[in-house]
């Protein structure tokens, strides 16, 4: 079982380059199943998440060719449309495939992805919308059967803003017979970057971005080549590393204008932000205000960012209430940070965090992806050492983090 080590203390200082963005990438890569022609998907993250769903393409019988970066992808012979339950249920993005299946193989067995750390996550609105477009669906034996001879465009109206959902259906409808309305859709810029690789392959697309999007089906998608956005994420994590420390740190291929509502809040917090070309630079030179916020989807604050400003506000001047209003249990960073000394309360969907002037090293655990990243966050400021457990979380969504953080001056290892 692997480690990190951290000795906090350090200001992060220097310059980092912003990896491709992972929940671009995810459903991106899902989308060479629309299509007979090889695509090539360059800035492409070197996460486990991609490695799972490259395995689970290529156990459909994409051929895939991998380069550092980049993945060549032909599913001009995809053997069976299947995604086993012992694959999706490490990564519940694996349910991006349930769309491009059914669209262009007219069937697909999905595993329903099971509970996840975070919250009960169903796929209730990516199933009715399927159903919409004139889908058999069935779930049976955990597993979802859908099949079509040829889906339909309809006007579908999501009661949830859904990102993987909306994913799904605009993909699906690329190949319907007809248009498609998908109403309430999300607006997260992986929304988009996935919308601009779509047309690229011949789909025709308006309105991606806002909470209205028309597809007309075609017949037949081609190959295409695209480059994932960057992660705003990832962005947004290392600014609040950054200000957090009290540093001074430079992002290189940032992912500008999608990061808005975050670097509001930074500034909020005190921080000097501005951006330089494609760079985002940070600067704070104090201790960091209490900002409160309350998550939403795009363009509001971003729930994959509350863990992270938990931890910033951990050791802020003042009090924060910070509300998580997509999943229902996201707080499960809040007892290992407690563990380093922060001070919080829980009530309700609401974490009241009463800044304290440092936090002290200590053994935590993380638990999901973004819970981890607050507590590397919270060990890089507190004193002494900490050991973080279970970091196949981290390593899921966060490219070579140790080595890119040493890069910043952070006393960073991984330790088995
Ligand atoms: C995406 O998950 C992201 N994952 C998540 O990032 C992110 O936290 C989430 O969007 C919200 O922004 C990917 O893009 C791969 P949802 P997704 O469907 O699409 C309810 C990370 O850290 N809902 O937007 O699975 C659901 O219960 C991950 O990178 C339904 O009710 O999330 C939740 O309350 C974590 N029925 C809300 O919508 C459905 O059919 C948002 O979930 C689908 C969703």
């Amino acid at each position: 079982m692997q480690r990190l080590s951290i000795h906090g203390g350090v200001p992060l200082s220097g310059e980092v380059r912003v990896a491709g963005a992972k929940n671009a990438a995810l459903p991106i890569l899902a989308a060479a199943l629309l299509t007979p022609e090889p695509m090539r998907i360059t800035n492409v993250p070197e996460l486990n998440d991609v490695r799972t769903m490259i395995a689970l393409l290529e156990r459909m019988g994409v051929a895939v060719r991998r380069e550092a970066h980049a993945v060549e992808l032909d599913a001009g012979r995809v053997a069976e449309p299947f995604a086993p339950y012992e694959l999706v249920k490490t990564m519940r993005a694996s349910i991006l495939a349930l769309g491009p299946l059914t669209a262009r193989f007219g069937e697909a067995r999905v595993s329903l992805p099971g509970g996840c750390a975070i919250g009960e996550r169903p796929v209730d609105l990516h199933i009715r919308g399927l159903e919409a477009m004139g889908a058999k669906v069935a779930i049976e034996s955990g597993y979802i059967h859908a099949s079509a001879s040829r889906l339909k465009g309809a006007r579908i109206s999501m009661n949830t803003v859904t990102v993987t959902g909306t994913e799904n259906l605009m993909m699906a409808a690329c190949l319907a017979d007809g248009r498609t309305v998908l109403e309430n859709a999300a607006r997260e810029p992986e929304v988009v970057d996935l919308a601009r690789c779509l047309v690229a392959m011949g789909a025709r697309i308006r309105g991606q971005g806002g909470d209205v999007i028309e597809i007309e089906g075609v017949e037949r998608l081609s190959g295409a080549e695209h480059s994932v956005m960057p992660d705003r994420i990832e962005a947004g994590t290392f600014l609040a590393a950054a200000a957090a420390t009290r540093g001074d740190v430079t992002l290189t291929h940032a992912p500008l204008g999608s990061l808005d509502a975050v670097v509001d809040k930074l500034r909020e917090a005190g921080a000097r932000v501005e951006a330089q070309g494609d760079a985002i630079r940070l600067r704070m030179g104090e201790r960091p205000k209490a900002v409160s916020l309350r998550t939403a989807p795009y363009p509001g604050f971003p729930t994959d960012m509350q863990a992270q400003f938990i931890a910033l506000n951990a050791v802020a001047e003042g009090t924060a209430f910070v509300t998580e209003t997509i999943f229902e249990n996201r707080f499960m960073h809040v007892q290992e940070l407690r563990r380093l000394g922060a001070h919080v309360e829980i009530e309700g969907n609401t974490a009241v965090v009463h800044g304290v002037e440092r936090l002290a090293g200590a053994t935590v655990m993380a638990t999901d992806l973004r819970a981890s990243a607050s507590l590397v966050i919270a060990a890089l400021v507190a004193e002494g050492e900490t050991l973080i457990d279970r970091i196949y979380h981290l390593d899921r969504g966060y490219e070579h983090i140790e080595a890119r953080l040493a890069q910043l001056g952070a006393r960073i290892a991984r330790v088995s």
